[in-house]
């Protein structure tokens, strides 16, 4: 029925709350129910999307891990690290050259302990190194072998940037196959196979896996500890650049 009184709404006539079709186009002018129909999902989601691209301390489980050219203060895909304290070190070799972290120390020797009741023999061959020795190992080498540094940097890491200077990482050589000491065939001996299955339980993990995130060539022999709170804040914020 036409409206008598307007003339110009032809739908004027059914009340308003019984109407099936809104009398406007709700993009003229919505209801305040339509707002909370679209308005509630749509702010949600733009919440959800603004936390998920913001910047945030560590990655949501499952992303990768950022790679050393997402972090500013990386240098040829190696971290900083701070050169450990003379009176935290601990020998774990008879005559003393080989260094770690007390903590560290500790553990590997616990954990060479076990490997030898097995009959494996873990050679601790290079622990703590200083800023001053690490320079020499990598421009010395370098200079003998005529190699770019970033050519240097894929098997050792610039001065002050070496897991070495923490008292927290060590190389290890199987005291059964020394000619495989600091070799890609450390792989194939005893030790390795060992600490594949049981290092984890002494907290020491590997720090160059093949294809690891640094680009940094496979180091079998390098394993690093983490099985302390300042051990494992170390190696874990040097990723997160904080
Ligand atoms: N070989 C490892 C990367 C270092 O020099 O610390
Ligand atoms: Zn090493």
């Amino acid at each position: 029925m036409v409206s008598r009184r307007s003339g110009l709404h032809p739908v004027d006539d059914i009340p308003e709350a019984r109407r099936q079709s809104p009398l406007r186009p709700a993009t003229t002018n919505p209801s305040p129910r339509r707002w909370v129909w679209f308005g509630v999902p749509v702010l949600g989601i733009g919440a959800v999307l603004v936390w998920w691209f913001s910047p945030r301390a560590t990655p949501p489980l499952g992303m990768p891990e950022p790679t050393p050219a997402e972090q500013p203060q990386a240098l040829l895909g190696h971290f900083p690290y701070p050169e450990a304290r003379a009176e935290d070190l601990q020998a774990v070799t008879a005559d003393g050259r080989v260094k770690l972290h007390r903590e560290a120390a500790q553990a590997f020797l616990a954990m060479q302990s076990a490997a030898r009741a097995e009959g494996v023999i873990l050679v601790p061959l290079s622990g703590f190194r200083s800023y001053q020795e690490q320079q020499s190992l990598f421009y010395d080498v370098k200079a003998e072998r005529g190699q770019q540094v970033a050519e240097r940097a894929q098997v050792s890491a610039p001065p002050g940037y070496s897991e070495h200077h923490t008292g927290y990482a060590l190389d290890i050589g199987d005291g059964q196959q020394p000619g495989t000491h600091i070799e890609l065939s450390f792989e194939q001996t005893a030790a390795f196979r060992w600490l594949q299955k049981r290092a984890a339980q002494f907290h020491f993990e590997l720090s160059f896996p093949p294809n690891n995130a640094q680009g940094i060539s496979y180091e079998p022999w390098h394993w690093r500890f983490v099985g302390s709170p300042t051990s494992l804040e170390l190696f874990y914020r040097a990723r997160q650049g904080s």
